[in-house]
């Protein structure tokens, strides 16, 4: 934190290999709340491949009492050293020695969460990315790899558990109730990937046998009252592990694979070597407590961490600018997992929904960065849906252009060539190449350049010569590091089909040997670029960007007609359900410009018509219907907006959902009727699918205002025997903007909290629908709930659940009044001395204020300014806030 200086910006263009490697790193805990004692024991050599072979020794640290530092067993001298705030140097070392230092910490005034903390009873550790340095001096850089050896030490009855990297070694009896165990990882690793867990925990067990027959011994820890909540996460494990066999051939490497649950985390959780560590939000579940999306969020980040233990950990990062090598190719392989585990379709459209909302927002925003920043001032800040999805989104093209199984060689080539290394971009890209002769020169602008592209396109039917004709223009918007008259065009796979009338068209572009086909790829790679078809005997609806082949912003002026052919009768399930979206997209606008010129329109009776279609369809996947149904929500409406006028995207798309729900109260009904309630609970694809057109339903209902079903609603409410059913019903009760079903919604919410005040996840569920509902009150609402006894800024979760909720809250947050802005900027000032991850991160929605009104934006950046005239501003508040005043 304490900055005398302008922070200073990182760039990938200075990297140089380290002056030193660790070949052996020795440590030892005495673990005591407010003062442990951390020895180190390094063994050092100078770096063959550094060019200063004279250079002295500097090393990372932070917040570290020294006690004693020695050199091949020699106490150094005061004149021998000097130590900065960020680091530690000694002047002159020789060639191959051994570093030892004694440091004192205290985890328990640490709410960084970085390095070693407490969280409740126990104690954990993130290191992840340069936390290490706040344990011990090193040299916290992750091309920096060694073999590690731990003791732990600690009070027996307060700490029965102690944990580390890799395989226990020893254990033993010390004097004064302590007790110890030694860890040992054999495999090299960077310091990020170090690990540590102490704490009084109950053990879930399990075996897994590789598909070379090696039994690995599998443990997911958790505090006692959470052992019932762990079975999700085994299974998840398991299927993760075998899936990575199946599908990337790649077989765990120790004998012990362990999660460890707690409670206070920045993020969802954290590969560490063999003990990856976890937010309880994204290991425990249980049908009582948490809902489908919850299930499948435990799936998807328990298989997510896991790969990386390929993906990240056997081949790592050279330096943070690589971050999306590891990042953005495992939530690619997240993603496949869940699509093959549940159903395919349904996934990519909810990964495409946060990319096109909230990546897309980030691309348009001042902290847009290409996939591989060229600089960073603080890295936490580049954990970002850039990195994360669009990473992912760039791993999936390449996907697409190879086709799956030379994607698989390429793979194989990959952690061939780098196992046990630190790893670049390029290398992946070049491992890629060499699997498909295929020249990547072009693609890597997927990788340099920020922004969403846009690729707009125009037909031509010529009936006489049965030719059609698409031309594909694209283009980039400006991004805070280049303009876009200055950009490259990209390189963009996009998959497509055409419709005829009575189903799809065979495809022939002789341009390009395809023919035969309903379904191709085509890549765009110029800036405008004609398709043509021959042997078109039709004007036919082009289906585009099938299965969002392509992180793009896709422009093509579809009629109503044809939006709704592509519905009903795409080959391609994705492109169904965007057809829909856009639809209400339309209509939406539509009501908006009616609002604007003070001149009413009726919602467009295609629509209603089309609603009615899909809910009488028996033959669609119910969770596809479900989705369909499920309308823009209101930050995309904003993300696609040119100026955001958020009362009339709130009030439209009000307006829309009752609408609909009033002309078709009947068919939702009826769709709601003889959609049974599930018994028992599994969250798997049929069953979620069954409880989300249901709870789609129920919502409807609710909305159309009519009490009768206020009444139903809370009946589900308080009868469910699933979190799903049950905060459905509420959520449904909360969000009705009827004054008659006030009194059912505060019901609920009592009775809720009643119910489940034990239980930490659900509370965050509790106080997170109370802070999203869009009415005047909730500011005060949101104030209240910050005074609950369960709320503390000190866990992040909550402060997600409350704070975060709220600056999410598409309407209460941009009050008029700028209430919202300075509530926001008041907590975020007071987490910047507490948490300054957490911090940086809950001010994104500040920074957005490019799009927003005139009079918003002036509230904004005086909030902004606010911010930024605080002392002691941590590095992370400090670039958010810097880069989004320019
Ligand atoms: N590597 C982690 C993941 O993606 C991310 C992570 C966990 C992290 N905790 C962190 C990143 C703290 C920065 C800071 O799975
Ligand atoms: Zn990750």
């Amino acid at each position: 934190m304490m900055r005398d200086a302008e922070p200073k910006v990182i760039r990938l263009q200075d990297y140089q290999v380290p002056n030193f490697q660790i070949t052996k790193t020795e440590l030892h805990f005495n673990l005591e709340p407010t003062e442990t004692l951390v020895t180190s024991k390094l063994q050092f050599e100078r770096n063959a491949k550094s060019e200063n072979k004279s250079a002295a020794l500097e090393l990372h640290g932070q917040d570290i009492e020294i006690q004693s530092l020695k050199i091949n067993g020699e106490e150094l001298t005061d004149e021998q050293y000097q130590v900065n705030p960020e680091s530690l140097t000694v002047f002159s070392v020789p060639d191959v020695f051994e570093f030892e230092c004694v440091g004192k910490i205290n985890p328990q005034e640490n709410t960084s969460l970085e390095g070693l903390y407490k969280s409740r009873s126990m104690f954990c550790t993130q290191c992840e990315a340069e936390g290490f340095r706040k344990i011990t001096y090193y040299l916290d850089r992750p091309d920096v790899m060694s073999e590690f050896t731990t003791t732990v030490e600690a009070d027996k009855a307060l700490y029965p558990i102690l944990l580390s990297n890799g395989n226990p070694i020893e254990k033993g009896e010390l004097d004064n109730n302590r007790h110890f165990v030694t860890w040992h990882d054999p495999h090299k690793k960077p310091a990020y990937l170090f690990a540590l867990v102490a704490g009084d925990l109950s053990v879930l067990d399990d075996t897994f046998t590789t598909s070379s027959g090696r039994d690995v011994a599998l443990k997911i820890f958790v505090e006692p009252k959470d052992l019932d909540k762990c079975d999700h996460a085994m299974t998840s494990l398991k299927n993760a592990m075998k899936w990575d066999e199946d599908v990337y051939g790649r077989e765990y490497d120790l004998d012990i694979f362990m999660i460890v649950a707690v409670d206070d985390f920045n993020m969802g959780a954290m590969e560490n070597k063999g003990l990856n560590i976890f937010n309880t939000s994204c290991v425990l579940a249980k049908a009582e407590t948490t809902s489908d999306t919850g299930f499948q969020r435990v799936e998807a980040v328990v298989a997510h961490e896991y790969f990386h233990n390929w993906s990240g950990n056997r081949v790592t990062c050279r330096d943070w600018f690589q971050l999306s090598l590891k990042e953005g190719f495992t939530v690619f392989r997240d993603s496949e997992f869940s699509a093959d585990m549940g159903s395919r379709t349904v996934k990519r459209v909810e990964d495409a929904n946060v990319l096109r909302t909230l990546q897309f927002a980030e691309d348009a925003g001042p902290m847009a960065h290409p996939v591989q920043p060229p600089s960073f001032i603080e890295i936490s800040n580049f954990y970002t849906l850039t990195i994360y999805e669009k990473g992912a989104e760039v791993v999936r093209m390449i996907h697409t252009l190879l086709g799956a199984e030379t994607f698989r060689k390429g793979s194989d080539i990959y952690f061939a060539e780098n196992d046990g290394t630190a790893a670049t971009i390029d290398d992946f890209i070049s491992a890629m190449s060499k699997a498909s002769g295929k020249d990547f020169t072009q693609f890597m602008t997927w990788y340099r350049q920020a922004g969403t592209p846009v690729l707009n396109v125009a037909d031509n039917y010529d009936a006489e010569n049965q030719k059609y004709t698409l031309t594909f223009t694209q283009s980039c918007p400006d991004t805070p590091e280049a303009k876009s008259e200055d950009k490259k065009p990209y390189l963009i796979p996009v998959r497509l089909g055409l419709l005829g009338e009575s189903g799809p068209l065979p495809l022939e572009i002789s341009d390009l040997g395809i023919s035969g086909v309903t379904d191709t790829v085509v890549e765009i790679t110029e800036s405008t670029q004609c398709i043509e078809f021959s042997n078109v005997s039709e004007k036919p609806v082009p289906s585009l960007l099938r299965s969002l082949s392509a992180p793009v912003k896709l422009q093509f002026d579809y009629s109503r007609d044809q939006l709704i052919k592509i519905m009903s009768n795409d080959e391609d399930g994705f492109n169904r359900w965007e057809a829909s979206q856009q639809l209400c997209v339309q209509v939406i606008q539509e009501l908006m410009s009616g609002r604007q010129s003070e001149q009413p329109v009726a919602v467009d009776p295609n629509l209603v018509a089309a609603f009615d279609r899909l809910l009488k369809d028996d033959n669609l996947d119910p969770a596809m219907v479900a989705n369909m149904l499920s309308l823009p929500s209101e930050s995309y409406l904003a993300e696609l907006a040119e100026e955001i006028d958020v009362d009339a995207i709130h009030q439209c798309r009000a307006q829309l959902k009752k609408t609909l729900a009033e002309e078709l109260c009947e068919s939702f009904a009826q769709r709601w009727q003889k959609t049974p309630a599930t018994v028992d609970y599994k969250a798997d694809a049929e069953q979620i699918g069954l409880r989300s057109i249901r709870n789609m339903c129920l919502s409807y209902l609710v909305a159309s205002g009519q009490e009768q079903w206020f009444g139903v609603a809370y009946e589900q409410f308080s009868s469910a025997n699933n979190m799903t059913d049950q905060f459905s019903a509420m959520s449904a009760l909360v969000h009705s903007d009827s004054e008659l079903a006030e009194s059912y919604a505060s019901k609920a919410l009592a009775e809720f909290y009643q119910q489940w005040s034990e239980e930490a996840l659900v509370v965050n569920q509790w106080f997170g629908v109370q802070a999203s509902k869009a009415h005047p009150n909730t500011l005060e609402q949101v104030k209240a709930l910050m005074e609950h006894p369960a709320f503390t800024m000190k866990n992040p979760n909550k402060v997600r659940s409350v704070i975060g909720a709220f600056a999410n809250n598409p309407v209460c947050f941009h009050a008029i009044d700028g209430s919202g802005y300075k509530f926001l900027a008041d907590q975020i000032i007071e987490l910047n001395a507490l948490n300054p991850q957490i911090a940086a991160r809950l001010l994104t929605p500040l920074t957005r204020w490019k799009k927003q009104t005139q009079q918003r934006q002036a509230l904004m950046i005086e909030e902004l300014k606010r911010i930024q005239s605080v002392a002691d501003l941590s590095k992370d508040v400090y670039e958010v806030v810097s880069k989004s005043l320019v």
